[in-house]
């Protein structure tokens, strides 16, 4: 785990700091590289133009309310205190990023801040994400110093951990605290170096659908793949899924049992369809983008078994529709979102045919938006 730490004493107080302003944090999709993170692969996100925004005035007791305009009740954090885990509701999300900066020492100001957002809830977009890294933007611009922010991200990845229970890997809150307008994040999960890659042209849309599924991290699944992944990597002598190379493959997989063997199997085969999707963007190949995003919607739907039926259908109506070069779920999966990569000029007639396909197949009237790749979370206005 990259130390971060040494960092609190780098950047020193700035006397510029504002006393009220607003930050937007953006959700995110996973163009490519599903379940790959917590196994020191490759993935490849991007931010998109849907977030959080969080409206702050300072205020002078050393007192932190956080209230949402879309859920009853406020949150109330006495900084004079350390924080700890134990809450159950949205607020635990602020509340682990705030114990994450009282750790480094800092002098957090009171504030109180009101959420907004657009991103559809259990969406799948990583709203959790995007509250903590506005939660650790807005810490940051009132103290006038900020964390390196791959630090950000890491700090927040931290209060997931302890504050949400879900033991995530990097990919969320790397998407929202590093995103780059016009181009997606490929990330080395395993050395942590990212690199922003293009994505995008007048030629192609990127469609996010909504299956209306509501999809959850916390209930235990995520947790399971993550120990069935570490049990595979371990009979196959590797330290992570990362690590296994097509000899150890062939020399190891008949000593797994068939479900490690299609756990190993997704990611070993995700992260070569991850490398292969930045080739093709660099290239403009959609067609071949397209293929590497329906095979890896096929993996996770047969050998990881993170999708579910909704999602499946609407990846098959897309995938019959003219214009349509792949389509995939994106995020944890059981439930959520999915995305269609598409010729934009067919981008209104494809979203028409999904709404009327998805509507007569499962009876859920779906939302769905196109977006390009928009920026990181940043402070908006003073
Ligand atoms: C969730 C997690 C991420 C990643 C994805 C699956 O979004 O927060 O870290 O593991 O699932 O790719």
């Amino acid at each position: 785990m990259r130390e971060i730490l040494h960092l609190a004493a780098m950047n020193p107080p700035s006397h510029t700091a504002p006393d009220a302003f607003v930050v937007h944090a953006p959700g995110r999709v996973n163009l490519i590289g599903e379940h790959t993170d917590y196994n020191d692969g490759f993935v490849l996100p991007m931010a998109i133009e849907r977030g959080i925004s969080l409206a702050v005035t300072r205020r002078p007791d050393g007192v932190v309310t956080v209230r949402s305009a879309h859920e009853a009740g406020a949150a109330r954090f006495d900084l004079r205190m350390s924080l700890e885990p134990g809450r159950s509701d949205w607020a635990r999300y602020p509340a682990g990023v705030l114990a994450g900066y009282q750790r480094l020492g800092w002098e957090i100001p009171g504030f109180d801040a009101l959420v907004t957002t657009d991103l559809p809830s259990g969406g799948g977009l990583s709203s959790s994400a995007a509250l903590e890294v506005a939660t650790a933007t807005a810490v940051e611009a009132l103290c006038g110093r900020a964390l390196d922010p791959l630090d950000k991200a890491i700090l927040c990845q931290h209060a997931e951990h302890e504050f949400a229970g879900v033991p995530c890997g990097i990919m969320d809150q790397c998407a929202v605290a590093l995103g780059r307008a016009g181009h997606a994040l490929f990330i080395d999960c395993r050395s942590r170096a990212f690199q922003h890659v293009a994505f995008g042209s007048d030629d192609v849309a990127l469609i996010v659908f909504n299956s209306g599924v509501r999809h959850s991290l916390a209930d235990g699944e995520y947790a399971r793949r993550r120990a069935e992944c570490e049990a595979a990597a371990a009979r196959l002598g590797c330290g992570s899924l990362r690590d296994v190379t097509p000899a150890i493959w062939a020399a190891g997989h008949r000593g797994l049992s068939a479900l490690e063997r299609r756990r190993a199997d997704h990611v070993r085969s995700e992260n070569e369809r991850t490398v292969a999707f930045v080739a093709a963007l660099s290239r403009g190949d959609w067609p071949a983008a397209g293929r590497l995003m329906h095979a890896s919607h096929a993996s996770l739907r047969d050998a990881y078994e993170v999708s579910c039926r909704e999602l499946d259908v609407l990846c098959e109506i897309a995938a019959g529709l003219p214009g349509v070069f792949g389509c995939r779920m994106t995020g944890g999966g059981f439930g959520g979102c999915a995305i269609a990569l598409v010729v934009a000029e067919s981008a209104p007639a494809v979203m028409a045919a999904l709404r009327t396909g998805y509507q007569a197949a499962t009876g859920i009237d779906a939302e769905m938006f196109t977006t390009r790749p928009a920026a990181g979370a940043r402070v908006l206005a003073a």
